[in-house]
């Protein structure tokens, strides 16, 4: 037997053609979060020609497909995918664009949802390389809270077996085709969503001695929020707090009633997420009725932040390094949007690493955009590294 990482590259080449045709049905067939039936229906027509064991059901779209090695091993290693698009009218003009006006695989969950496939056939050939159980986990509802991850874990599809380690792939368009990143440590970002109405006393913006204006409050309240992040937070957490909605209908003469906020709050710590939570809605409270106003202060709570295990991230990406050379795995920044493999994350020991699928000729496709794109030669690194990674963290002696 030739070496393994050869193997592997050999396989990735052969199954490619097929991993880009189910990449090209999911892109123009997307369906939005939690309501991926078609997808779900059809990778689990395809499990089963492959003669797959699977279990479906799970959060009505989830499924979850598993492979044993043929070596003697209990350790077990989850792969995960999501399968939802995004609302987004695509104007992209290939002949495999969204036939679902006004859904689109935008963030990549029709490559993801391939590679994993892809992986599947991939290990499928080598059960005779590893030991232990593979589970792949096919997630509805990434975009959408509270995360199809998290409705994933509660309806058990990570129990029996429960994983030693989890790993997740997204795309990544910053980085060419060929290249994959990874960070140890936080990497993403908690989001919460912040909801706030300020209730005064409107009337005639020149009887100001009359009322209580929740206008000039709302603009006191903006302000100060940002002394939370300025102040009370360790500069080494990474935290923001915006908002990015205000409306008090009044006039150029109308003070109106109320006025309503609406913002994100992001940051890396779980403790400090929550503290942070407490301190804004305090503050909220004394500044507004301090001036005379009354406060509705609510969050909504949203993803928790990201948090890539150290040793299984630095183990990977030495794997990486292994199977595509030094040049090609790069070191990732922080990043302050979120993701729903954070729920893995907090319970498993988690690496969520990133494929570069930015084409050669530099053009580049912002994820969430109307015409965003991979280049497919991204696929065969995205199926050969999964499949290469899986066979070393199984066989890995720790
Ligand atoms: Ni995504």
């Amino acid at each position: 037997m030739k070496n393994i990482k050869e193997t592997v590259q050999n396989l990735a080449t052969q199954v490619l053609d097929e991993v880009i045709s189910h990449r090209r049905h999911f892109h123009q067939n997307p369906e939005l979060s939690f309501e991926e039936f078609e997808t779900s229906k059809y990778i689990q027509n395809w499990l089963t020609e492959n003669g797959i064991s699977f279990k479906s059901g799970f959060v009505k779209t989830g499924i979850v497909a598993e492979i044993k090695g043929n070596l003697p091993s209990d350790k077990v290693l989850a792969l995960r995918t999501d399968m939802d698009a995004l609302p987004i009218h695509e104007t992209n003009d290939f002949d495999f664009k969204s036939k679902n006006d006004g859904v689109m695989h935008a963030c990549g969950h029709d490559v993801h949802s391939a590679s994993i496939m892809g992986t599947i056939l991939i290990l499928n050939q080598l059960k005779d390389h590893f030991g232990g159980t593979i589970k792949f986990i096919f997630q509805p509802g990434e975009e959408k809270l509270p995360g199809g991850a998290k409705l994933m874990i509660e309806e058990g599809a990570l129990d029996n077996p429960t994983p030693n380690g989890i790993l997740g792939q997204h795309v990544y368009p910053d980085l060419p085709a060929g290249k994959v990143g990874f960070r140890s440590g936080m990497y993403m970002a908690s989001a919460d969503e912040i909801y706030i109405t300020v209730t005064g006393k409107g009337g005639h913006a020149a009887l100001p001695e009359r009322l209580v204006d929740p206008i000039l409050i709302s603009s006191h309240l903006v302000v100060a929020l940002q002394q939370i992040v300025s102040r009370r937070n360790n500069p080494k957490t990474p935290s923001v707090v915006s908002i990015g909605h205000i409306e008090g209908i009044g006039a150029t003469n109308v003070i109106p009633n109320q006025v309503h906020l609406k913002g994100t709050f992001r940051t890396f710590d779980e403790d400090w997420r929550f503290e942070a939570h407490k301190l804004m809605k305090n503050l909220a409270k004394g500044l507004v009725e301090g001036m005379g106003g009354e406060v509705d202060f609510d969050i909504h709570v949203g993803y928790p932040s990201v948090y890539n295990n150290p040793e299984l991230s630095d183990r990977n990406q030495q794997h990486a390094i292994d199977f595509l050379g030094k040049d090609n795995v790069v070191d990732l920044d922080l990043r302050m949007t979120a993701e729903d493999f954070s729920w893995y994350s907090q319970k498993f020991p988690g690496c969520f690493y990133r494929l570069g699928t930015a084409p050669q000729s530099g053009e580049y496709f912002g994820l969430h955009t109307p015409n965003f794109n991979v280049d497919e030669a991204a696929l065969e690194t995205g199926i050969g590294l999964m499949s290469y990674l899986a066979i070393q963290e199984l066989n890995n002696e720790l």
